[in-house]
């Protein structure tokens, strides 16, 4: 099992079945489990049903492999359901080129959730503050009565932290630190603001409102680096490029968007198909830089070779227990083929995948655009979608690129043509 390797070229090329075959020797899959990854939807509505309100359906995703990475020593081939063409293709393309400098190097810090608690109406400040710390033991004892397992495991809620706020009412919050493990910690955190809140009332007699978790995790970060060698990405002005659009990004809110959207694309991919809270991952992510001031969450430098080092600091809440994951068959599938063992390597991963994809994007946006390569798959799948199979696709994308017409009615009618000149 350790010695596979996910170094896969022309992976695209591949069938479905033959891309299937390999998933099932690299991640151990049972044939049942590869009967399920052929069914169209293994979320019926029955299912769905249970897991939201007011199911009238389900939806569909395209799922692909990202091949290529390496991460601390480890091969993973990586799972990610999107709808937009060229973000696998670009990933796979960046582990490609991060692996001949020996992969991304990956860590994460401990899983430590907040779990807020606002007051609101006191008299004094002082006395307020003095009150709740002169309780914190209580406090924390109380909040871990609801997770025995987090006790069991000597984490659970490990202190506590009194913030001041400038809103109207100057609402006092206090901060639960509560650490989760491996799970993401919504429920747990929220059980314990909601436990801990009337004890809170009761010895400062004072009213709580709102009693949530802060999707906000700067005590749960990850961070990711690799080197991008000068020579495969198309030279040093490439390298000079990219560090002026990372320079760029940081300090203008406008790029900043598009470039962290970028570094999203991956990282909610891999959380969509392992069916985890991608919103929340955006929500934190997108804060991230209201606490740092940097609004990039990559950073690229040169090293002393001329290569291009790329870093990732982005803080990631995911968790590998709880959540919708095993109750939906293929999300526990991809999960079991992104071979993640809890929920410091999920982050980890997932930050070398945010990395990998905003280095594709900038070294693109960086050398020839995003256009080009966006317009050949996207060619592709217009060919696809008017029906052509196989040699027809490659033949019609081709063409349409080299014409420089890339449209559905164009696909259509040199398909036509084919189909006329082989009698089909
Ligand atoms: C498109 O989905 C993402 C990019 O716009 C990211 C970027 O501009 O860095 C290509």
């Amino acid at each position: 099992m350790e010695n596979r390797s996910s170094e896969i070229s022309g992976f695209y090329k591949l069938s479905v079945d033959e891309r299937l075959k390999i998933l099932e020797s690299f991640s151990d899959l049972s044939p049942e489990e590869i009967e399920t990854l052929r069914m169209q939807g293994s979320l019926g509505t029955e299912l769905a049903d249970r897991l939201i309100e007011n199911v009238v359906s389900t939806l569909e995703l395209p799922v692909g492999i990202a091949p290529n990475f390496r991460i601390n020593g480890k091969d993973y081939l990586i799972p990610m359901a999107i709808e937009e063409a060229s973000v696998v293709a670009a990933c796979s393309n960046a582990a490609r080129i991060a692996r001949v400098s020996g992969g991304f190097v990956s860590e994460s810090t401990e899983p430590i959730m907040i779990g807020q608690i606002q007051i609101v109406k006191y008299d004094s400040l002082e006395k307020l503050k003095s009150t709740i710390l002169e309780h914190e033991t209580d406090i924390i004892t109380l909040a871990n009565t609801r997770s025995r397992t987090l006790s069991s495991l000597g984490a659970g809620a490990k202190g506590i932290e009194i913030r001041t706020l400038d809103d109207p009412q100057k609402s006092v919050v206090v901060h639960l630190l509560i650490d989760v493990r491996d799970a993401m910690g919504a429920n747990v955190v929220n059980s314990m603001c909601e436990t801990v809140a009337p004890y809170l009332e009761e010895i400062t007699g004072c009213r709580t409102n709102l009693r949530i978790l802060s999707n906000l995790t700067p005590h749960r970060v990850s961070r990711s680096r690799a080197i991008f060698k000068r020579d495969l990405i198309g030279g040093e002005a490439v390298v000079d490029n990219i560090i002026s659009a990372y320079q760029m990004a940081n300090v203008d809110p406008f790029r900043a968007a598009t470039h962290n959207k970028g570094i999203m694309n991956g990282i909610d991919a891999v959380l969509l198909a392992t069916l985890n809270d991608w919103r929340s991952a955006e929500a934190n992510a997108h804060t991230y830089h209201v606490l740092t001031g940097n609004y990039s969450l990559t950073r690229f430098s040169k090293t002393p070779e001329g290569d291009l080092m790329g870093e990732i600091e982005i803080p990631i809440a995911v968790g590998t227990v709880g959540g919708s994951t095993n109750t939906v068959k293929k999300a526990a599938i991809y999960r079991k083929i992104l071979g993640v063992e809890n929920s410091r390597e999920f982050a980890n991963v997932l930050a070398a995948v945010g990395l990998a994809q905003n280095f594709a994007a900038v070294r693109a946006l960086s050398s020839e655009g995003i256009q080009k390569g966006h317009m050949s798959l996207h060619a592709r799948s217009l060919a696809a979608s008017v029906g052509a199979e196989k040699e027809e696709i490659d033949l019609i994308s081709d063409t349409m690129i080299k014409n420089g017409t890339i449209s559905m009615s164009k696909a259509r009618e040199l398909l036509e043509d084919i189909r006329k000149r082989t009698n089909k």
